[in-house]
């Protein structure tokens, strides 16, 4: 036998193993739930324009709320000679209903109908995954509120730069996903079109009501240009590229958790809930949550690279490359879920070692800056204060003491403009608060932005 739903022009059957090359089932029956929404409204928009009759919309709509039931149950009986997810519920609707069910797919094709389930399958997730990073910048908040006078050293080129507070230090991982969350937002914007109606590539010579259906699926309406509609997949790739930036946003986190859990930098305590140990050394307490996370960056990067090379070249319109969008943005999606879930669930109980983070600060002459900055107030020109500093850390080094640990009269070797009220800036809690300017890690910048920050997650 031939195939039953194209079968008509064919000679022979379909060679088994090209059956279940081409065949999509075993991963797009993930997108059930949407396909029957979408036939659910389409065949609502076939009546209301006189294509299909009330009695026959009635029996559809019976026929596709037992599949659901069905589905849900795990009773359904998926069949990889049915190809994908689409002809699977059209040929059990038609068993169950007869000939009716046949009629569903008058005015529509495969191809307008999957690229609206992707859409309506990613739109649910975008909206989970959004508020998952929410809960994760919540969760950063409360970490970098308490944190707020928290003294650490701030690091470039992973060298004590200058002190930072902790809270500072979590409010820029804030800044980061605030981005990623307003990047995922403008890829909903420009999925929520309807491309129901494009049909095959050129739209259908029936009497069809795009807007209908375009709201009746929650969308902002329908797409503009049939051909474009069941082609591109560029919605899908600005999802992983949202994945991407947000996956590698984490990594960074991620990177930084490992490094201060460890026995060198000991700046935090992850709870032993979130870690795992070694079966050969009984000492060991092992991140692998932060660094999973950092792994995982690799396959969701690896997904955006495969949707961008699976678009490339595609000549309008559909083409059956395009079935190869389906398991890379699944796993996008799943991937961003477990990893925010983990993030969220950890960074709250995140505890601080604060007078590790402190010692660190005060062993790295990360207030050098700040005396180069007094000197400059006493009326030295900076370049000059640069060196004169720089000899005193020199002196430092090879007599192991910080600048704060020295006398007036160590310090007055150097400079002599260098007075008792040094040892002001020379502190460490002097050198954050003198950083009082927005986006500054002086504390009292940092307890304003986190109130900014919480104003705007309100309002979303
Ligand atoms: N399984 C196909 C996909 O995922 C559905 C569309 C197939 N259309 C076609 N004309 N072969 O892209």
């Amino acid at each position: 036998d031939t195939n039953l739903s194209w079968g008509g022009r064919f000679s022979e059957p379909t060679d088994e193993f090209v059956a279940r090359f081409t065949a999509s089932v075993d991963f797009d029956q993930r997108m059930a739930m949407q396909d029957i929404q979408g036939s659910m409204a389409h065949a609502a928009m076939l009546s209301s324009v006189g294509v299909l009759s009330e009695d026959e919309l009635q029996s559809i709509k019976t026929g596709l709320t037992e599949i659901v039931t069905d589905i849900e149950n795990g009773t359904f009986q998926w069949s990889l000679a049915l190809e994908d997810v689409h002809m699977n519920i059209e040929a059990a609707l038609t068993s169950q209903i007869g000939v009716t069910g046949k009629k569903l797919h008058t005015g529509r094709s495969r191809n307008d109908q999957v690229a609206t389930d992707i859409r309506l399958w990613l739109r649910e997730e975008i909206d989970v995954i959004a508020r998952e990073l929410t809960r994760l910048q919540q969760g950063i908040l409360q970490l970098a509120e308490k944190e707020a006078d928290t003294i650490m050293p701030g690091f470039t080129h992973l060298q004590t730069a200058q002190p930072v507070t902790f809270g500072h230090h979590l409010m820029a991982w804030f800044e980061m996903l605030e981005r990623d969350y307003s990047r995922l937002q403008d890829c909903r914007k420009r999925l929520n079109q309807s491309p129901l109606g494009a049909a095959a590539l050129a739209g259908t010579t029936y009497p069809i009501n795009r807007h209908m259906t375009a709201e009746l699926l929650g969308f902002d309406g329908p797409t503009r240009n049939s051909l474009d509609s069941v082609s591109d997949r560029d919605f899908g790739i600005e999802f992983c590229a949202f994945a991407s930036l947000l996956l590698i946003h984490l990594s960074r986190a991620s990177e930084e958790l490992v490094l201060w859990t460890s026995a060198q930098f000991n700046f935090i305590e992850l709870p032993d809930r979130f870690c795992t140990g070694s079966s050969i050394m009984p000492q060991k307490k092992n991140p692998d949550v932060p660094e999973l996370v950092r792994g995982k960056t690799g396959r969701v990067n690896g997904h955006l690279v495969a949707l961008l090379m699976l678009m490339k070249s595609q000549p309008l319109a559909y083409n059956k490359d395009n079935q190869e969008d389906k398991e890379p943005l699944f796993d996008t999606a799943d991937t961003v879920r477990d990893c925010l879930r983990a993030f969220a669930d950890m960074v709250p109980a995140i505890e601080a070692k604060k007078d590790n983070m402190r010692e660190a600060a005060r062993r790295g002459f990360s207030t050098a800056t700040d005396l180069a900055d007094y000197l400059v107030r006493k009326g030295i020109a900076f370049r000059d204060s640069h060196e004169i500093v720089g000899k005193s850390v020199a002196y430092g080094i090879a007599n192991n003491r910080d600048l704060s640990d020295m006398s007036l009269q160590e310090l007055q070797q150097f400079s002599d403009v260098i007075g008792q009220d040094v040892f002001d800036v020379l502190t460490l809690e002097g050198s954050v608060a003198a950083r009082n300017h927005i986006g500054g890690t002086a504390p009292e910048q940092v307890r304003q932005a986190i109130a900014d920050a919480k104003e705007r997650l309100a309002q979303r």
